[in-house]
């Protein structure tokens, strides 16, 4: 399914090496003032950083089809449209046959045949996000509106975690930076530890926070479209996530109910809670704290070393190196991706609750 949300739906279309990749984006409420810059300057956040990412060159220039006009929404579908242009397919044929360890290439085949585009990962490929950061830029805008702000930064690149308490401006400063850590000395450790991993032709994993503040009481639609449900479904969409957790997450196996329990407390009136093991979710309802998730991303599958894989055509074990053009490091361009996730699935679940008209 290449469609989801349910007041707020959003399509994405196109694959890595075709004409184009993007995104229609149905349910956003006319007269909403759009601005195109910041959709651009978005996807522009998700483009590879040098020294760090893939050397594809990518313009990635976001047009505007429908649904904007003299930015504003028409209340019609709004489609964005980003043309590939640096594709090199050349090096994607042996996929089919030998597939990469950890990559989409096996189940792929299998599923959809011979026939599947796997050209650049085809729709297995990071670049699919393009539309979905698009997309979500116009979310972010209309939770903005109503005082909900969603930022996210990277916590962890391999060995290197950043243990410092943080909130969502910490999202909002990492877009200073590169890796999108929190600070400049993280972001320096976490480099290292990319450019590592890249000199040993490998690649590492890390994991992006996001946090999201600003939400009202009562935002998510039990029994089965909880908060945590919604968002979950839609981050493990984005290629590469392995793990999500909410508030203390998995560390709340470990903890006793009394350690793990926020105390509630009244903070100018409101109700709020004195800390946030929660992760500003009860029973799958925002309690007013902010929605705090991370998302663990694996090690990038291709990697420049030779690995072992099977010639699934004759059933020969074989050797495969893998050429072409690859992030060591997913997490950094990550970040802008799980912003956007997060932002589309409150924007849905808003309007679904009322909150937005
Ligand atoms: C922004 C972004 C960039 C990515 N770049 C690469 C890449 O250069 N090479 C690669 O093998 N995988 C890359 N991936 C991840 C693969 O697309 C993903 O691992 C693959 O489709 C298999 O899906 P899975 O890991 O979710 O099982 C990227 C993912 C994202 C979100």
């Amino acid at each position: 399914m290449n469609t989801i949300g349910s007041e707020l739906r959003l399509t994405l279309f196109g694959t890595s090496h075709g004409p184009c990749v993007g995104a229609v984006l149905d349910g956003a409420p006319p007269g909403m003032i759009v601005d195109v810059a910041s959709i651009q300057h978005e996807v522009d956040l998700r483009k590879p950083r040098a020294g760090i990412g893939t050397p594809r060159a990518e313009e990635d220039v976001v047009e505007v089809i429908s649904g904007i006009v003299d930015g504003k929404s028409t209340g019609g579908p709004i489609t964005l449209l980003v043309m590939n242009r640096d594709t090199d397919s050349r090096k994607y044929d042996r996929f089919k046959s030998v597939p990469r360890p950890g990559h989409a290439d096996l189940t792929a085949r299998s599923k959809y045949s011979d026939c599947v585009d796997l050209r650049g990962g085809g729709q297995f490929s990071g670049r699919m996000t393009v539309g979905l950061v698009a997309a979500g830029a116009i979310a972010k805008m209309l939770l903005e509106e109503r005082g909900i702000r969603v930022a996210a930064f990277v916590r962890q690149v391999g060995k290197v975690r950043d243990r410092e308490e943080r909130d969502v401006t910490s999202g909002v400063l990492s877009r200073s930076n590169e890796l999108r850590a929190a600070t400049d000395e993280m972001a320096e450790a976490m480099r290292q530890e990319i450019i590592s991993a890249r000199e040993d032709g490998d690649s590492v994993g890390g994991v992006v926070e996001c946090i999201a503040d600003g939400l009202p009481i009562g935002i998510g639609e039990p029994f089965f479209d909880t908060v945590e449900g919604e968002l979950a479904k839609m981050l493990f969409a984005v290629p590469g996530v392995k793990g999500i957790e909410f508030g203390a997450g998995f560390a709340s196996a470990g903890m006793r109910g009394s350690q793990h329990n926020d105390p509630f407390v009244l903070v100018d009136g409101k109700v709020r809670t004195a800390k946030n093991d929660a992760g500003g979710i009860l029973g799958g309802i925002t309690n007013g704290m902010p929605v705090v998730l991370r998302v663990a991303i694996k090690p990038t599958a291709s990697i420049a070393r030779g690995q072992r894989s099977l010639d699934v055509k004759s059933g020969r074990q074989t050797d495969l190196k893998i050429e072409g053009r690859h992030d060591p490091c997913i997490a950094p361009r990550a970040v802008p991706v799980v912003e956007a996730a997060a932002a589309l699935v409150l924007a849905d679940l808003s309007m679904r609750g009322g909150t937005v008209d």
